[in-house]
């Protein structure tokens, strides 16, 4: 099978940071799965990398100027913009997410961004402090709102001669991003999934509530793989602080009521849902009106269980694919299968919290996806996107093929 890269056109935006000179490296990586890349340099990427350099491995001229001296382009930013399958800025600054964030169009790569309809990857690079700036973590928030897609920066030796969070990611990294994207790109059209993440908050009184340590880091995760592969995602989310992933529908609920009431409103037109939240499975019966006030006895608060969100829509289900997670710390695989069975699941994710890089807040997972035959896989450890596109080529496989069509 070909490289999904083949005879795509990749437009190559080199912004002024150190990392540029990793630039080079991703356009041979580029050039050599068969894509077309057409670079466009800010000034500043100029004084990192050569523009001769770039155009020998490109073998285009490269883009540096709205206003080129004694040559008449016209709208080459529309033309070039429209040229793209995909735009990628490697490095991006922090200047330049400023740029884009705030729709300026003062050079020839930000006036190309502004012309495309493409989709646009950005991998960061920066010292850790400019990432860290609250100007930038708004900024990448309002990109992300809009639906630029980040390929983050790992922890690392910066050029600055520290070690943090800035580094850009490797060029095989970016590559493999777009890679995926256009082999999957389109895959889920038409198709909506909605996802669920994050905590449940059941109150006790006006200010205290019985919560869990979910992230949301997973559901997130999912809902944005699947909204990359066209999906009409609706991402029905406890409290969480991860940034909203772009493209996607999110409501935001905070009991285990609101999540159920907010799942079976979405749950007819939907054709996979996958239950990535932590629903609490008891709520206090009765919350107090006032803040219970400390006192030196013990305090006794009764709970009653909370609906089964997954059983309810297990017992209702048509068509639709349902996922569900087991998080268990005993049994893990036995427990994860008896729930597949009593809830009626096509899939189960089953994990154990308690293995080093697994469970809430990490960024990897450790998980076991079982079948309704059985048929059990192990993922070893891997970052929650990567178990994510796991997750979401399984529901692809089960999709029964739309009416009037020959696939998913
Ligand atoms: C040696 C040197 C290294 C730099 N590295 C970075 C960097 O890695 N990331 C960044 O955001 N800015 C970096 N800067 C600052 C940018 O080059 C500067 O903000 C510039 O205006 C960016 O312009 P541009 O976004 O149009 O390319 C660096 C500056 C110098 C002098």
């Amino acid at each position: 099978m070909g490289s999904s890269l083949a005879q795509k056109n990749i437009l190559l935006g080199i912004s002024g940071g150190i990392a540029a000179y990793k630039a080079a490296y991703l356009t041979r990586i580029f050039k050599v799965e068969g894509a077309d890349v057409w670079v466009c340099m800010t000034e500043a990427g100029t004084k990192f990398i050569t523009p001769l350099t770039m155009e020998t491995l490109s073998e285009r001229e490269v883009l540096l100027r709205t206003f080129p001296e004694n040559r008449t382009v016209g709208t080459r930013h529309i033309t070039v913009a429209e040229w793209a399958d995909a735009v990628v800025i490697a490095p991006a600054t922090a200047d330049i997410l400023a740029r884009m964030a705030g729709g300026i169009a003062d050079d020839l790569l930000t006036t190309l961004l502004i012309s495309t309809v493409a989709p646009v990857f950005v991998a960061p690079a920066m010292n850790t402090r400019m990432y860290n700036h609250p100007a930038t973590r708004e900024n990448m928030a309002i990109l992300r709102d809009r639906g630029v897609r980040f390929i983050d920066p790992g922890v690392g030796d910066l050029a600055c001669n520290t070690i943090g969070v800035g580094r850009m990611a490797e060029p095989r990294q970016i590559a493999s991003v777009l890679q995926q994207y256009f082999s999957t790109a389109g895959q889920l059209k038409s198709r909506k999934i909605i996802v669920t993440a994050g905590p449940t908050q059941e109150p006790i009184d006006p200010v205290r509530y019985l919560g869990n340590r979910s992230s949301g880091k997973m559901g997130y995760r999912l809902a944005q793989a699947a909204a990359d592969r066209g999906a009409a995602v609706v991402l029905i989310s406890g409290p969480s602080a991860e940034p909203e992933p772009a493209g996607v529908e999110i409501v935001r609920v905070k009991t285990a009521a609101e999540m159920k009431a907010a799942v079976d409103e979405q749950f007819d037109g939907a054709d996979a849902v996958v239950m990535a939240a932590a629903v609490a499975d008891y709520r206090p019966t009765k919350p107090a009106d006032r803040k219970i006030k400390k006192k030196t006895t013990t305090l006794q608060i009764d709970l009653e269980p909370t609906d089964d969100i997954l059983r309810g829509l297990g017992s209702r289900k048509k068509s639709q694919v349902l996922v569900g997670f087991a998080l268990e710390t005993e049994k893990v695989v036995e427990q994860a299968q008896r729930k597949l069975k009593e809830k009626n699941l096509d899939l189960i994710v089953a994990n154990d919290p308690g293995l080093p890089g697994a469970g809430f807040g990490s960024e990897t997972n450790i998980a076991t996806i079982i079948d309704r035959e059985g048929q059990t896989e192990e993922t070893g450890k891997l970052s929650k996107r990567a178990l994510a596109e796991m997750i979401i080529d399984r529901i692809v496989a089960l999709l029964p093929p739309r009416q009037g069509s020959s696939g998913a």
